[in-house]
């Protein structure tokens, strides 16, 4: 069977922590520490946000994320620097195993599509910057339904935009969070554990299958 896939793109296709090198020349060894709160806290912004009802293109999460990290890390950062933490976020890498595993998925006749909380503009810039753009059908953004991952109305949005059904729908994710948040409205869902050490959330709920990167997707949708 052949089914639409969505890549979850911050975190799956494209690694946050690409900004590590960049923030080394600015917090030296705080330069790990710093960029996990700064993705940290881009998520809950996006989630309070959300909730809120209180949507904001998630770039303004990633902004807003940042100078709390400035200021929760007491890393006074001036305003050029910051800007040039923006830029870098703009061009973050793919992780090594995504061009692979997107060729052959999309060999094996799955429909591929970036699904992202970040906007169309940004998500297709990510994409070209890292050559990607040629093996995605398409890129659809929560921007249009104003709410963030995992609200149930951007997944339904998802089906809209691609013209699917739940039932043929995979959410392909690193993030604990939106599998659970995919699987919730009835997706099947591949969870990307590319770091042993990572914990998925403890709900009672197991991902449909869970592999160690992107080049291990295709076996794994032809076994369920
Ligand atoms: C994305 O939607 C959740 O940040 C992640 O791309």
């Amino acid at each position: 069977m052949t089914y639409t896939l969505a890549f979850d793109v911050y975190g799956t296709l494209i690694d946050t922590h690409g900004v590590v090198e960049a923030l080394q020349a600015h917090v030296g060894p705080d330069a790990v520490r710093f960029s996990q709160c700064w993705r940290d806290k881009q998520l809950e912004y996006s989630f309070r946000r959300g909730l809120m009802g209180c949507y904001a293109d998630f770039s303004i999460c990633t902004r807003q994320a940042l100078d709390y990290t400035c200021d929760a890390l007491d890393k006074p950062l001036p305003e050029p620097v910051r800007e040039s933490l923006m830029a870098v976020y703009r061009v973050l890498p793919a992780f090594d195993d995504v061009a692979a595993g997107l060729q052959q998925v999309r060999a094996a006749g799955h429909r591929v599509y970036a699904f992202s909380n970040g906007s169309a503009a940004a998500v297709n810039g990510l994409l070209r910057h890292a050559g990607l753009d040629d093996l995605v059908d398409g890129a659809v953004s929560v921007e249009a339904v104003a709410s963030f991952k995992p609200d149930p109305a951007v997944y339904a949005h998802f089906l809209a935009a691609t013209g699917s059904d739940a039932d043929s729908v995979w959410l392909i994710s690193s993030n604990p969070f939106d599998v659970l948040g995919a699987q919730a409205v009835g997706w099947k869902t591949a969870w990307v554990q590319r770091n042993p050490a990572t914990v998925f959330d403890p709900w009672g709920v197991t991902p449909s299958c869970t592999v160690t990167g992107l080049d291990k997707l295709a076996s794994c949708l032809e076994q369920v």
